[in-house]
């Protein structure tokens, strides 16, 4: 899969999403985010939340949970801390401008990342996963929701076709399951646990990539 996108240009198209981020992607992925924030809280309290957006998840992690939002776009961030203030939502540490290709935090800093919906909207998700196994702790989870596009048929054909819209609207119609099989490959530290496929329409799924504990 070749990079079709440049990180300042999702940064500007999320820029134009934000008014409107809310009313179009709350609802459809609402389920998904629940069972990413479950999933995260079960491995423990410090999570990172890449591609936070417009803090639309942030309401749901509990009280006991203490979660650092980063993103790409200054105005879905606003929205994010706009949220955080209104609802007093003391259990967010930090909200910041943070690229997920080179993630501003220590080595093994979290107990959890997540990412939801965001890996197929970066530029080199590769070296995305690369900061996430950095940042997470050994015995950690990189907790991911992601879109996997279909391999063939007429489905296949449509994503592929809607590449050139998609990609300048921020996010990726064609990006196979291979990406995360492939690159737990590459690494010996990392090892795949979950794949499960959540609405809307099986064209998403939750993704759970545990950092192995050190020898
Ligand atoms: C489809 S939205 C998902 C937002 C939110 N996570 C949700 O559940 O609705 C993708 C988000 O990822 C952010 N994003 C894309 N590339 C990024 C990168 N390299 N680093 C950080 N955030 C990024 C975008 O700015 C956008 O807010």
């Amino acid at each position: 899969m070749t990079a079709v996108m440049t990180t300042d240009a999702v940064a500007t198209a999320y820029d134009r999403w934000a008014p409107v981020y809310d009313l179009v992607f709350g609802p459809v992925f609402r389920q998904g985010r629940l069972a990413a924030i479950r999933a995260a809280e079960a491995v423990g309290p410090r999570i990172l939340e890449v591609g936070v957006g417009t803090g639309i998840s942030l309401p749901h992690y509990s009280q006991g949970s203490l979660i650092t939002g980063v993103d790409l776009s200054d105005d879905m961030l606003e929205k994010a801390r706009t949220r955080v203030r209104r609802q007093g939502l003391s259990n967010v540490q930090a909200i910041r401008v943070g690229d997920a290709e080179a993630l501003d935090f220590a080595t093994s800093s979290y107990d959890a990342v997540v990412a939801q919906y965001v890996v197929s909207a970066v530029p080199n998700p590769t070296r995305a996963l690369d900061e996430f196994a950095r940042v997470c702790r050994p015995g950690g989870e990189i907790i991911i929701t992601t879109r996997v596009s279909a391999d063939k048929g007429f489905r296949g054909g449509v994503e592929k076709a809607l590449m050139p819209i998609t990609s300048r609207l921020g996010f990726r119609t064609d990006f196979p399951f291979t990406l995360y099989t492939d690159w737990v490959a590459t690494r010996d530290d990392v090892e795949l646990v979950e794949s499960r496929p959540i609405p809307p329409l099986g064209h998403f799924s939750l993704v759970r990539i545990a950092k192995k504990d050190a020898a």
